[in-house]
């Protein structure tokens, strides 16, 4: 995914101020656009750098000086103040290629995914699509099916989490879009940051994390589930962003002794990547800046929260029952977390399309008081007065009806032909998406708990 594009470290030259000097390559293949591409960016990051740090005919040429041991004298073009630009960071590809994941949508409601593979195809009910056809197209193309006489079309999107999480297999439930965003926002996520989060599941949240902590922040994922866990950690280094996460087989609620018995079966074999750990999160103390829990049984990680959060450090536990919410904000209390609340984000979209109207009438509209306009197609008789003749108001009404109907003829003639406009309208669809989560949030306090495994 973009957000976790490698970010390439320089083997580096350090200046005696600590600034590290990147150089473009010299050597590189014309036909080799990457390179190209590369050099370039460098080049004018160079340039943006010594514009800002050292000024136009800057002097600072004849202060650095090179720790390396070969010391080499560089071209003033050729130098870049670390401390603007740490490592590189590349422009995301827009080009697809071999291996790459791409998000395939199919039609509104239905998204699937692939990783580019030569020779293999990807069948739907529109047709064949063929790996080889997606390789050097750029992101959001249109594809067409080798079969079905070309009929058949899909499009390639360029993943993100949110896409991500609408086309992965799920394992479990997930977080969506719409809580995840929210989820972040409250927490404050942002670069460089630490986050836990338990359990890992489909893993949708990490990758959402994964976005706003890169490129230099950490996110501890726990899960208990073996198989998950395993599939999580495969994964994310598939999808390029497993320098961004540690994946930890563990059980965030338990005891140290206590033995998981969702291990599907699968023992830890020797030379696994994962071992399988209990009792909260290892991490160290005071060593999270945000804690994500989307567990069935919160309350008996908070605890475990308490002690590895950092003093004001915020913590959310997404629980779709308000009866586990209760618990959950019971032992929040009792852990020295404050400012909590409780939310719940409720989706409410609109169709924004072209609706035809019938115009507003611009023509006068005709008074008759014999019609009653209020219901209609009954007339309203003139009042008698008390003698049970017609009485003055009678007669101003005959006058007034007279009036009306020559007003009515002069109104005909000035009406217009009903036409029709197109224009733009917005509505709502007609039914809501319904319940996800309440969402607890609360915020550390300053005391420091011990781990509770210690205790
Ligand atoms: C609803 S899923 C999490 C989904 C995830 N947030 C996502 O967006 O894909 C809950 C996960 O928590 C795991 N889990 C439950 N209890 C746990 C515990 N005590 N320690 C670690 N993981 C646990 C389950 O195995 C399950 O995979």
């Amino acid at each position: 995914m973009d957000f976790a594009k490698k970010l390439t470290d320089y083997e580096n030259v350090t200046t005696k101020s600590g600034v590290r000097i990147l150089e473009t390559k010299k050597d590189v293949d014309e036909n080799d656009e990457k390179a190209k591409l590369e050099n370039l960016l460098l080049e004018q990051a160079n340039k943006a750098a010594s514009d800002l740090f050292l000024g136009s005919g800057s002097r600072l040429f004849s202060t650095i000086k090179t720790l390396s041991e070969d010391s080499v004298v560089r071209d003033k073009d050729h130098l870049i103040d670390a401390k603007l630009y740490p490592t590189k960071l590349l422009p995301p590809s827009s080009i697809i290629e071999a291996g790459s994941l791409v998000v395939i949508f199919e039609s509104f409601d239905s998204l699937n995914f692939v990783y580019a593979t030569p020779g293999e195809v990807f069948h739907n009910k529109n047709g064949h699509f063929h790996h080889d056809d997606f390789i050097g197209k750029p992101y959001g193309c249109k594809i067409r099916s080798r079969n079905n006489r070309g009929f058949g079309f899909l499009y390639l999107l360029r993943p993100t989490p949110e896409l991500w999480a609408r086309s992965l297999n799920h394992r479990t439930q997930i977080v969506h879009e719409l809580d995840s965003a929210i989820v972040i926002f409250n927490l404050n996520i942002r670069p460089n940051m630490v986050v836990c989060e338990s359990g890992t599941g489909s893993g949708a949240m990490s990758h959402c994390i994964m976005r706003a902590i890169a490129p230099h922040g950490k996110l501890h994922t726990y899960e208990f589930n073996q198989m998950r866990a395993h599939t999580a950690k495969e994964e994310f280094k598939r999808n390029g962003v497993d320098h961004l996460v540690d994946v930890h087989w563990r059980d965030v609620c338990g005891k140290p002794s206590a033995e998981s018995t969702s291990n599907d079966g699968r023992e830890t074999k020797e030379g696994e990547s994962l071992t399988f750990g209990s009792g909260g999160f290892d991490i160290g103390p005071a060593a999270a800046d945000a804690i994500f829990l989307d567990l069935p049984e919160p309350w008996l990680a908070i605890p475990h929260a308490a002690h590895t959060i950092k003093p004001n450090g915020g913590l959310c536990s997404y629980s779709p029952c308000m009866e586990q919410t209760q618990r959950t904000c019971q032992a929040m209390r009792d852990y020295g977390f404050h400012s909590l609340k409780t939310i719940e984000v409720r989706l409410r979209e609109h169709y924004v399309d072209e609706v035809e109207l019938e115009k507003v009438p611009t023509f006068k509209l005709p008074r008759d008081m014999n019609v009653n306009n209020y219901v209609p197609g009954q007339s309203v008789s003139p009042v008698p007065s008390n003698n049970g003749e017609s009485g003055p108001e009678a007669k101003d009404m005959e006058v007034d009806t007279n009036k009306k109907e020559e007003e009515t003829k002069d109104s005909k003639e000035v009406k217009e032909p009903v036409s029709k406009k197109r224009m733009l309208g917005c509505r709502p669809f007609s039914n809501m998406r319904g319940h996800t989560a309440f969402l607890t949030f609360a915020k550390a306090g300053n005391k420091s708990y011990p781990d509770p495994l210690k205790e």
